[in-house]
């Protein structure tokens, strides 16, 4: 009789992760986004590990466990490293052509961005240069940019329509949202916004214009299954909270869930007609009132701040995001990537958030993965390293995860895996320029 008791074979997955200094799981009850103190409680597993198989997460645990249980030919160690959720950005204006650094230097010399939108630039700016590009042109430059996310860990985004204004523009913009999720390994989550601007043809006709969105417009978004969501700019001067309330119901009666970029420069309601109207998330929020704060809070509507936006406005003022704490709204976090404000960086809008809006480093966490996640629905897919998710995991080259936010202004991203796969590794990368001393001489 043999002695040796024979160890349970080692089940076989595609990937392994071991050794993180710090996985930080975001595990937990995620069927509604975090709130209060639950945004600081973000499931560190110290020398954490996991297993990936068929795309997915199939095991987490501690490093021991993970490699007692299952075994890979790719094994990713992350010694001296933290692992993360890809994050998810809830707020992009990801397809335009054209871009606006004149603006800027405006901008820089004291012209608001309401004056110059006024003018005929700003968005109407961007409008123009969009309508001119081919499908293939927005596309490259789409691509371009989601591989600029991808590299700085974002796995998830939200794409907005906007800068078509015309039924077969925005339907174009659609149609390049689209294509650039087939495309590309970032998944792309579609937002029809042709409440984004009353396009020129309308400017003595601003009705006209909301009657179209309604009749024509969002009719045929929702016939050809282009969008998932439907966001309007309400704001003074451009759509009435009334205008806004009726697109967005036109939008939810046609299954297009309700969204908006909310009391960004002027205290409109906002933050009321949000909860009132049960959208999923409200978004800028600089000038909300306490009680549309309040009524959030009760509809669990997620806000989504941007303060790389309210950067860009070089107003000096940032949404209240303790208060909306304070009160329970669910806060996530996006970088509102447009040609006024052009960041793809996640990370950067952390050191933002918590500079600017003091948001601990572990609430800006939450904020960028499963709260950004229930901001656009995908919290049952993304956000959280839990099985059965995708395997969408970042690496990044930083002891723990306090330095999100405290060390800023560089890529920390070391490897991303995107369903399962590496898809971007730095490591690799720095042994083409880290010579070997012979080489040198
Ligand atoms: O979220 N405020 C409206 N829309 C964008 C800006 C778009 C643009 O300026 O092109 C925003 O800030
Ligand atoms: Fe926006």
């Amino acid at each position: 009789m043999s002695k040796a008791v024979k160890a349970r074979a080692r089940e076989k997955v595609d990937l392994l992760i071991v050794n993180a200094d710090e996985l930080v799981t975001l595990a937990g009850d995620n069927h509604k986004p975090r709130t209060g103190k639950q945004m600081r409680e973000i499931g560190i597993i110290r020398n954490g590990g996991l297993a990936v198989r068929d795309g997915r997460i199939l095991a987490v645990g501690k490093t021991p466990d993970i490699t007692k249980g299952f075994k890979a030919e790719n094994v990713i160690s992350a010694n001296g490293k933290i692992v993360l959720p890809g994050f998810v950005d809830p707020h992009t204006h990801l397809v335009f052509a054209g871009s606006r650094e004149d603006e800027f230097q405006m901008r820089i010399e004291g012209a608001s961005y309401m004056e110059i939108l006024k003018a005929g630039g700003g968005i109407l700016r961007t409008v123009r240069e969009t309508r001119k590009a081919s499908v293939e042109k927005l596309v490259d430059y789409g691509t371009e940019t989601l591989d600029a996310m991808l590299e700085h860990g974002t796995t998830t985004v939200e794409a907005k329509s906007g800068y078509g204004l015309t039924t077969k523009d925005e339907l174009k913009m659609l149609e390049v949202i689209r294509r650039l999720n087939q495309l590309h390994s970032v998944d792309v989550v579609p937002t029809f916004l042709g409440a984004h601007a009353i396009p020129p043809e309308f400017s003595n006709n601003p009705q006209g214009y909301v009657d179209l969105v309604i009749e024509e417009m969002i009719p045929k978004v929702t016939e050809k299954g282009l969008a998932e969501f439907c966001d309007v700019f309400c704001e003074r001067g451009v759509f009435s909270l009334e205008q806004s309330r009726r697109i967005l119901n036109a939008g939810k009666n046609s299954g297009l869930k309700p969204r908006l970029h909310a009391d960004e420069m002027t205290t409109l309601g906002g933050a009321e007609l949000a909860a009132g109207i049960g959208a999923v998330s409200a978004d800028h929020l600089l000038f909300s009132s306490d009680e549309g704060i309040k009524a959030m809070a009760e509809k669990s509507v997620v806000a989504t701040l941007l303060p790389a936006a309210a950067f860009s406005l070089m107003n000096g003022r940032y949404a209240d995001a303790r208060i909306m704490i304070n009160f329970g709204v669910p806060v996530a976090l996006g970088t509102d990537f447009n040609p006024n404000c052009w960041v793809e960086n996640q990370q950067l809008v952390m050191a933002f958030a918590c500079h600017f809006m003091k948001l601990t480093p572990a609430e800006a966490i939450t904020a960028t993965t499963i709260n950004a996640a229930h901001a656009i629905s995908r919290a049952s897919e993304v956000g959280s390293l839990e099985v059965g998710k995708k395997a969408d995991v970042i690496v990044l080259d930083v002891p723990n995860h306090k330095f999100l936010g405290y060390r800023f202004g560089v890529n920390l991203i070391d490897k991303v895996i995107k369903n399962g796969r590496v898809v971007i590794d730095k490591e690799a990368s720095r042994s083409e320029f880290r010579l070997l001393e012979e080489q040198k001489m």
